[in-house]
């Protein structure tokens, strides 16, 4: 069975979490999309391990867990990462990254950074990793490729291409600093020997030999609702993590996709700018925050946090691909008297009622949530491993929650720890 995990609201789902638990299954693990703008926090027997890029399926050892040509990969953010798994002891020898993957420069993170800092409107919140500014050489086809960093007279030729034109928005758009011919050469030796134990020049030997009678498990990062093409754009970020990234993202095409699990927080957080209408500015939003711990992996940023939108989520189904849900966090409810789902947005204008997810979000300053509400079950569920044993009040949370959705929850999860899991059937 080959399975997708995807992020299907903005983020911090808690994706890494089921990754990890689904990864006891897989044979290869591939992430897709994205790059170290990802926070994945896994608990494996109350230890904490924080991920960016590496899919979280490294801890177990014995898996391939390979990286994808859809992500884009700033070196220095790689090579830490895999010193801290190599120095809490972790095999990374299975390890291997897509030659395809696209290299985030320096110049990228500068524009990033200096877009974010100096923007008086419209500003995204980004984690200012230079995600946007790659993904953007990327598609104008100036981008530099891992494959670019072990051929010579290939990467001179790209060079002399693509530096006068990043000098000349550096210099004339940002008022940044150029770089020489020389500089960027021996940057680019450098990342050569970064990359040089991890990259996988026979991708297409090791895809094909795990076509057959192997379980992939497919990794997205972000969430449906930050998809460049399908999310709250332009507050998204440059990626697709949608179910169908991983067709692009990983080398394998659609039809080695068996399930697309989405995985949803029984509330809703978001991080940097952009529209969410059930975003709660009182005190009921300050307590899921403090009792979820919603601060950033990556940017330590508190998160915004809201009831859980319906609309939305019949979104993500829809675009998304997904064939179940992974409903998280739901412990984080264990001592509220009242929990609410957004069912259908209202414009406060004309009074007109929104069901379908409304893709324009220039109107969402004017929609307001309408709320179906649900009692709480005001005890501690975090112990409980069988569906069956779970408070009635939660139980029917639960079934409501489907049925407004239309798709099954497959998986329920009352707490960070591996164990923490309710596989419902
Ligand atoms: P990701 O980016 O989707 O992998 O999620 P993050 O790691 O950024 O954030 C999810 C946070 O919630 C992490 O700290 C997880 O350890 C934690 N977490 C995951 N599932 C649960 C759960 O069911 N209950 C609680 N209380 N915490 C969870
Ligand atoms: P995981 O994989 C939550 C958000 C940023 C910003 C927008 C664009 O941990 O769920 P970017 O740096 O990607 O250009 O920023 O996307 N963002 C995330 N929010 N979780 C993430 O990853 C995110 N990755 C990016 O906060 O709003
Ligand atoms: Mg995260």
């Amino acid at each position: 069975m080959n399975k997708v995990v995807v992020g299907a609201q903005w983020g911090d789902e808690g994706k890494a979490k089921i990754t990890d638990l689904l990864a006891q299954e897989a044979d290869l693990i591939i992430r897709y999309q994205g790059g170290c703008n990802a926070g994945h926090t896994v608990v494996v027997d109350n230890k904490t391990y924080k991920f960016h890029l590496i899919p979280s399926g490294i801890l177990y050892g014995d898996k391939t867990c390979f990286i994808g040509a859809g992500t884009v990969i700033l070196p220095e953010s790689f090579e830490a990462e895999v010193q801290g798994l190599i120095s809490d002891g972790i095999d990374v020898s299975l390890l291997k990254v897509s030659p395809l993957a696209s290299i985030t420069m320096p110049y990228h993170t500068e524009v990033d950074g200096y877009s974010e800092d100096n923007a008086k409107k419209g500003k995204i919140g980004t984690t200012k990793k230079g995600i946007g500014p790659t993904y953007t050489d990327k598609a104008a086809r100036i981008g530099f490729k891992i494959e670019d960093l072990y051929s010579p007279e290939a990467l001179n030729e790209k060079i002399d291409i693509i530096l006068p034109l990043k000098n000349k928005m550096l210099k004339d758009v940002y008022g940044l600093k150029p770089y020489s011919k020389e500089e960027i050469k021996s940057l680019c030796e450098k990342y050569a020997e970064i990359f040089r134990p991890y990259v996988c020049f026979d991708w297409q030997e090791m895809l094909n030999q795990n076509k057959k009678g192997k379980n992939i498990l497919f990794e997205g990062a972000q969430g449906v609702m930050l998809d460049i093409d399908y999310g709250t754009y332009p507050y998204v970020t440059s990626s697709n993590p949608i179910g169908g990234g991983a067709a692009t993202g990983s080398g394998y095409g659609p039809t080695m996709i068996d399930e697309v699990i989405g995985v949803a927080k029984a509330y809703v957080t978001r991080v940097g700018e952009g529209p969410f209408v059930t975003e709660l500015t009182d005190e009921i939003g300050d307590k899921i925050r403090e009792v979820g711990h919603e601060f950033g992996v990556t940017t330590g940023r508190p998160r915004r946090c809201g009831w859980f939108d319906a609309v939305t989520m019949k979104y993500s189904v829809l675009v998304g691909g997904l064939t179940s849900i992974a409903l998280t966090k739901i412990d984080v409810f264990d001592n509220f008297d009242e929990i609410k789902v957004c069912i259908a947005y209202k414009d406060i204008r004309d009074g007109k009622i929104y069901t379908h997810y409304p893709t324009n979000v220039f109107i969402h300053k004017y929609l307001e949530p309408v709320y179906e509400t649900f009692k709480g079950w005001n005890e501690d569920i975090s112990e409980v491993r069988e569906y069956s044993m779970l408070p009635e009040n939660c139980k029917k949370y639960l079934e409501r929650l489907e049925a407004i959705l239309e798709v099954p929850i497959s998986i329920v999860s009352v707490g960070p720890d591996r164990e923490q899991t309710i596989f419902k059937k």
